[in-house]
């Protein structure tokens, strides 16, 4: 089901198709997808809102503000959506998509958007053939817009051809088919965790590492520009990931990583542990700043949880992939780390001189899986690796 808990906003603009909406609302909301539903003005003369809203199960909006006064806010509407449907789509509101007329609900959404647009334009057969209609059309494609072509038949003015808006069903197709093909993920929900952690000593100190978080950033990244639903779990780290879906979880300390993944961690198809997390923590944290007194300072430190070993123990349906980073035997220890802690696959990486790893946008590594498969990538950015690992993972043992 890849329509199953994707949140579509669809906006309706004012033209005969509109009244097919109500269909199209059904079979989003069949397929198990929830809905919101704006429109123009004019959309209010084909299919009325209430009509939209019953089938929608939601609160449908015409306006910036609604009865009572109360200021409907477009930005968050549209981050909501996984994706927007315009549909139908006039030949009036193309060219204010076009030219970034922002008019209305309708025209401010699709400015705000940051997700996956699709359009389906309909309209009069000249209008479509119109080159103002087609190049309009040809800047929202180039703009990065996926454009259900209009199909032909008879249309409201009586003529024959070209500008009929795609069918409900064709629609629903259309997108179904673009997500499988370039979203492969789209139902997969992955863990990622990433970067350092603190350990407290006392109220200004604590034990850390110079993880930067990069590898595991990336890796969020490209799960989430794959279509997957990402959690990152993220000690502290001064970077962040691009893609806004990605859902971030901050922590500090690896218990509190802990605790995080632990309860995340059921719920998911694939987790990447990447985190540079703590062996060792203080064993008592100091309420009190510790004051310089003697010459010598005898800091009591206790382990912490291993992470990846407990999410090894829990272990179901999920592929479970851990990181090793070593400063000598790395693929032996690596191995041992794939079958100690009961992981699907483990990817090896060295730190020295040369290639620091740490803190830097390059790295080298090599993947094992527990069929005794093993892969080495060359020297090249953590984006670039953060790629072939995902590319990876997914054509592992039946993940896709
Ligand atoms: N890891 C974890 N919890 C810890 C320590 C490590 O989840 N308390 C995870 C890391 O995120 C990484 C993997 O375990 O995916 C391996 O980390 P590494 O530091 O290489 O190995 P350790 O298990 O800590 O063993 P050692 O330090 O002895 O090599």
């Amino acid at each position: 089901m890849l329509l199953q808990n994707k949140k579509i906003l669809l906006g309706i603009t004012g033209g005969i198709a509109a009244y097919k909406c109500a269909h199209l609302i059904r079979l989003f909301i069949k397929e198990g997808a929830e809905v919101k539903v704006i429109m123009t003005q004019a959309a209010t003369e084909f299919i009325t809102p209430q009509t939209a809203s019953v089938l929608s199960k939601n609160t449908v909006i015409t306006d910036f503000f609604d009865e009572a006064q109360n200021w409907n806010n477009h930005v968050h509407l549209a981050e909501w959506a996984d994706f927007i449907l315009f549909a139908p789509l006039t030949a009036n509101t193309l060219a204010k998509f076009s030219s970034g007329i922002c008019d209305n609900m309708v025209t401010a959404c699709y400015l705000s958007a940051r997700s996956l647009v699709f359009v389906a334009p309909a309209m009069d057969l000249d209008m479509y053939q119109h080159p103002t209609t087609k190049n309009n059309s040809a800047l929202l494609a180039k703009n990065g817009n996926q454009i259900i072509p209009a199909e032909s038949g008879e249309l409201a003015s009586g003529l024959s051809g070209e500008g009929r808006m795609a069918e409900p069903e064709n629609i629903v197709d259309f997108i179904k088919n673009y997500l499988s093909k370039n979203l492969p993920l789209i139902n997969k929900k992955v863990l990622v965790n990433a970067g350092p952690t603190f350990e407290t000593i006392d109220p200004v100190r604590f034990i850390g590492n110079r993880s930067s978080g990069k590898t595991g950033i990336a890796i969020a990244d490209e799960f989430a520009s794959q279509g997957a639903e990402v959690t990152l779990v993220l000690g502290p780290s001064a970077h962040r990931p691009k893609n806004s879906s990605v859902k971030i979880i901050s922590v500090e300390s690896a218990e509190e990583m802990h605790q995080a993944c632990i309860t995340i961690f059921p719920n998911v198809d694939i987790a990447v542990l990447t985190a540079a997390v703590a062996d060792y923590k203080p064993k008592a944290k100091e309420l009190q700043k510790i004051k310089k007194i003697g010459e010598e300072l005898n800091l009591e430190l206790i382990k912490t949880k291993d992470i990846l070993g407990d999410l090894g123990k829990l272990k179901k349906q999920q592929c479970l992939i851990g990181f090793a980073l070593e400063t000598e035997n790395a693929i032996e220890y690596a191995k041992q780390k794939l079958q100690n802690k009961n992981l699907d696959i483990i990817i090896a990486n060295t730190t020295s001189e040369k290639n620091p790893a740490f803190g830097s946008d390059f790295n080298t590594l090599t993947i094992i899986d527990k069929h005794n498969n093993l892969l080495n990538f060359e020297l090249k950015s953590k984006l670039e690796l953060a790629k072939d690992i995902v590319n990876y993972i997914k054509t592992f043992d039946g993940i896709k």
